[in-house]
């Protein structure tokens, strides 16, 4: 089968109603959602608490597909094998959030789920280089990670680099922070595959009142797509 390097939006439950997560969660993706995203935050890596693997754990029978983890914690290898029990798909860690980030995509592979690794706005792609063969993402952040309605920080140069190191591996690129109909022609161009929205997607709707979630979805969709056409 080959690589699926289409576009897919993931929208972030950061921006969902906490009280809600699995209704939340059956909504997105009944409203065209690719993959669900799920930022776990420490209060130590960035200055945000969200949740942990419990609750990844109490959502993941509520989504069909993908649940595409985002660890914003450090340190990350205690906290492995919790996530992947937890039922995450993909396991997302920060170059930043250690010096071992090598062993860390290994135990993540280890615990049976695929291997990302996201990059800060501040970090180069080359931080990646000698990573490429046990990756299976990388996360491009657009904003400095922490909070969702954040403002979009332009790393197209950083993504174009990545694409071209990707070359034809099986290596998905998500771009993190910011993400609406303006910001997603851009990074679809330069070579993300992967988009993640929070307030781009949940805006305006409900769980009594989904429909905007779909429209927003497409709306992104369309926008990112369209650089092709
Ligand atoms: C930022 C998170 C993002 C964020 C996206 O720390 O990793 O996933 O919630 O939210 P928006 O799309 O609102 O920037
Ligand atoms: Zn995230």
């Amino acid at each position: 089968m080959t690589f699926d390097r289409s576009i897919k939006i993931a929208p972030s439950i950061l921006a969902a109603d906490f009280a809600n997560f699995g209704a939340e969660c059956e909504a997105i993706e009944a409203q065209g959602a690719d993959w669900v995203h799920v930022d776990v935050m420490d209060g130590h890596f960035v200055p945000n608490i969200s949740f942990g693997p419990t609750t990844c754990a109490a959502i993941r029978p509520h989504i069909k597909g993908v649940m595409d983890v985002h660890l914003m914690i450090s340190p990350v290898d205690p906290y492995i094998d919790a996530f992947a029990q937890a039922g995450a798909d993909i396991i997302t860690a920060h170059v930043e959030a250690g010096p071992h980030i090598h062993r860390t995509l290994q135990a993540i592979r280890g615990a049976g789920a695929k291997a990302g690794v996201a990059l800060n706005p501040g970090t180069p792609a080359e931080a990646v280089a000698h990573l490429l063969d046990i990756t299976d993402l990388i996360c491009v952040m657009t904003v400095n990670p922490g909070f969702g309605g954040q403002k979009f920080i332009d790393m197209t140069d950083k993504i174009k680099t990545l694409r071209a190191m990707i070359g034809d591996r099986p290596i998905h690129i998500e771009i993190d922070g910011g993400v609406d109909v303006k910001t997603a022609p851009g990074v679809a161009q330069a070579g993300a595959d992967v988009l993640v929205a929070g307030s781009a997607v949940f805006r305006g709707g409900s769980v009594t009142d989904p429909a905007p979630y779909g429209d927003n979805i497409r709306a992104i969709r369309t926008a990112a797509q369209g650089v092709y056409v």
